[in-house]
């Protein structure tokens, strides 16, 4: 059975939807843990009294980035056993994470990202596309990289920005679409229907990777 090792920083609604969706829909994966690196983590505390196994890797008690990196592979192979999980979920995870940590997981490490890259990588993607104008928004599921909120595409939602739209409204009706994409994602890339072959994400049974 595939193994999944989410990674999170404070609310996890994202966590929340994909092992919710997990449980209905039965999927056969073993739900490794659920890691933070906030000790006020609400998903965190939402994991544990699921019942699913959790860890803390608490940023302030490693300032230097290898350390944190170090630390943080060691609680995953501590969930997840030695060979690492099948797939690590970064879902609203804020940390920049070191390229020999990328490395470690090359292939099997994926992110959500609030907004269609490769427009907006990094912070404040809902004030950037008012800003800008747009007239669209969304997020993206991609691999990850070396590179911040650069690797390859392997689904976005899109909504439409409405005329009156502040950053919050914009965000929630992103949030409700990232909350059906992240699990279908993860669903499809734990059963190999999705796969990353020369550097892009194909979906084998030509089900749409836009939400
Ligand atoms: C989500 O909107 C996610 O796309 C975003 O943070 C939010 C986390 O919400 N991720 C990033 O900005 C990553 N750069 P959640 O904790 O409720 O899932």
């Amino acid at each position: 059975m595939k193994s999944l090792v989410i990674l999170i920083s404070g609310r996890g609604s994202n966590m929340q939807a994909i092992v919710e969706t997990a449980r209905r829909e039965a999927w056969q994966v073993r739900l490794a843990g659920v890691v933070a690196h906030r000790g006020d983590s609400a998903g965190l505390a939402w994991a544990a009294a699921q019942g699913l196994p959790t860890a803390l890797v608490d940023h302030r008690d490693h300032p230097e980035r290898a350390a944190f990196d170090a630390h943080l592979a060691e609680a995953i192979r501590h969930l997840a056993g030695p060979d690492g999980p099948d797939l690590l979920a970064l879902a609203g995870f804020m940390r920049v994470l070191g390229s020999d940590f990328v490395q470690a997981h090359a292939g099997r490490m994926v992110n959500i990202h609030p907004s269609l890259l490769p427009a907006f990588p990094g912070l404040h993607t809902h004030r950037r596309a008012l800003q800008a104008g747009c007239r669209f928004a969304g997020a993206t599921v991609h691999g990850v990289t070396a590179e911040l909120d650069h690797g390859p595409i392997a689904a976005q939602a899109c909504v439409p920005v409405l005329p009156d739209d502040d950053e919050s409204a914009l965000a929630a009706r992103v949030l409700e679409r990232e909350h059906r994409m992240y699990p279908r994602v993860i669903d499809w890339l734990l059963r190999e229907r999705l796969v990353l072959r020369d550097g892009r994400y194909r979906q084998l049974d030509g089900e749409s990777t836009a939400f």
